[in-house]
């Protein structure tokens, strides 16, 4: 542990398999909630004395019993003792007084020996659990044994960070890089097996955004469609500066049953009222596009939003380095047409240090198909 500007810096503790399997397997708990909890984290939590499980629990939804009261209940519903095991959390416990009291109290009063979290908890007030903890006699150690139990929370730490929503970009592309042809034709270019998975998506963003280049070329209705439950409705959000897209275009003549946000540089009188507009800045490419992401944490309280845009949209925001994360769906078939769209555009890269840098997280494949899952590649 060190001290920095008053708050404490943790220290990754050598943890071992044991803590690697017991933190995997609570974010594995914490991630069935996702959609249901923002813009609180998903967390998971499992109690375990000498290798053997007492409890284990995850926070449901927003405004519900944290993680860790969750799995104390638990292991007492089974007729254990907490006192002096270990207990393994996605997110370090908060020591604060929100919807719910702080999870410190409960650890404290339940008489556990040592908490072992994936994550340090930025927040300024929900934050410093473990030094809390530490001063009660508990045993507190970050550890970094299961990444996926320490990037389950990434969302959320980026939006406490950097007051920006996580913004993941999906496109679907041919084997040579080609999201449409030159005349514009891109549906469809997977699979039905992938577009479902594209809906599935969709059901777990807060908002969906496009440009005005592809509402005027595909006119999408961007909802989440065939999903067995929709956790979040998101909205459908249309970035332009040219007054382009057509106001009969299907994203507003909808605008009254599914919501629909219009982010631009000067308000349109000819569109439904029932189209929220926000006006922001422009810059050179047309709207800023980072005071447009920004803009959709701070008016819709987005945590995640989705990118299905165009090449103009994601060379901008790969421009300003705003993809966290990519779902690139790659179909078996080649266009070998130089003028064929690709990926992303507007960029000036001479140099492949100019490259936007992502590292593969998943390849799954979907029948012919195959999801690319990336992550902003972070230097290690
Ligand atoms: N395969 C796929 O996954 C996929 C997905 C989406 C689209 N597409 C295809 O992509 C094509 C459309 O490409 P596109 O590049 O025109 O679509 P786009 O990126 O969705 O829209 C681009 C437009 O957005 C507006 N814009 C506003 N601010 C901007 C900024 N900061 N940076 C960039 N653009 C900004 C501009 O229009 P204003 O001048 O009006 O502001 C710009 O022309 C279509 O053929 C569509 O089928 C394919």
């Amino acid at each position: 542990m060190s001290e920095r500007g008053g708050q404490t810096e943790e220290v990754p503790h050598p943890s071992g398999a044991r803590a690697a399997r017991a933190l995997a397997r609570a974010a594995r708990l914490a991630i069935r909630a996702l959609g249901d909890v923002e813009p609180n984290p998903a967390v998971g939590c499992v109690i375990e004395r000498d290798g053997q499980l007492l409890g284990a629990g995850h926070h449901r939804r927003f405004g519900s019993a944290h993680a860790e009261r969750e799995a104390l209940g638990d292991c007492r519903r089974r007729g254990h003792d907490p006192r002096g095991a270990t207990v393994y959390c996605t997110l370090e416990p908060c020591c604060h007084h929100g919807k719910q009291p702080p999870c410190t109290d409960a650890l404290i009063e339940s008489g556990v020996a040592r908490v072992v979290f994936a994550r340090t908890d930025p927040g300024r007030a929900s934050g410093g659990g473990a030094a809390v903890l530490r001063k009660a006699g508990i045993r507190a150690e970050l550890s970094l044994a299961s990444p996926l139990a320490t990037h389950l929370s990434d969302p959320f730490v980026h939006r406490v960070r950097t007051g920006k929503p996580w913004v993941f970009a999906k496109w679907a592309q041919t084997l040579d890089g080609r999201i449409a042809t030159r005349t514009g034709e891109s549906q469809w270019i997977t699979g039905p097996l992938m577009r479902r998975r594209v809906h599935r998506l969709r059901s777990r963003a807060d908002a969906v955004l496009v440009g005005a280049g592809t509402v005027i070329a595909d006119d999408p209705s961007l909802t989440a469609r065939d999903v067995r439950r929709v956790r979040r409705l998101a909205a459908r959000v249309v970035v332009e500066s040219g007054a382009r897209t057509s106001p009969r275009a299907g994203l507003y003549a909808t605008a009254h049953e599914t919501p629909t946000v219009l982010v631009t540089t000067g308000r349109r009188n000819d569109l439904p009222e029932c189209v929220r507009q926000i006006v922001v800045p422009g810059s050179g490419d047309g709207v800023d596009i980072e005071r447009a992401v920004l803009a959709l944490g701070d008016e819709l309280d987005a945590c995640l939003v989705m990118v299905e845009a165009g090449p103009r949209i994601l060379g901008s925001l790969i421009e300003r380095d705003l993809i966290d994360e990519a779902f690139v769906h790659l179909a078996p078939s080649v266009l070998g047409d130089s003028e064929a769209l690709a990926a992303a555009v507007g960029r000036d890269a001479p140099r492949l240090a100019d490259a936007g840098r992502f590292r593969l997280v998943r390849a799954k494949p979907l029948a012919d198909d195959i999801e690319l899952h990336y992550r902003r590649f972070v230097e290690p």
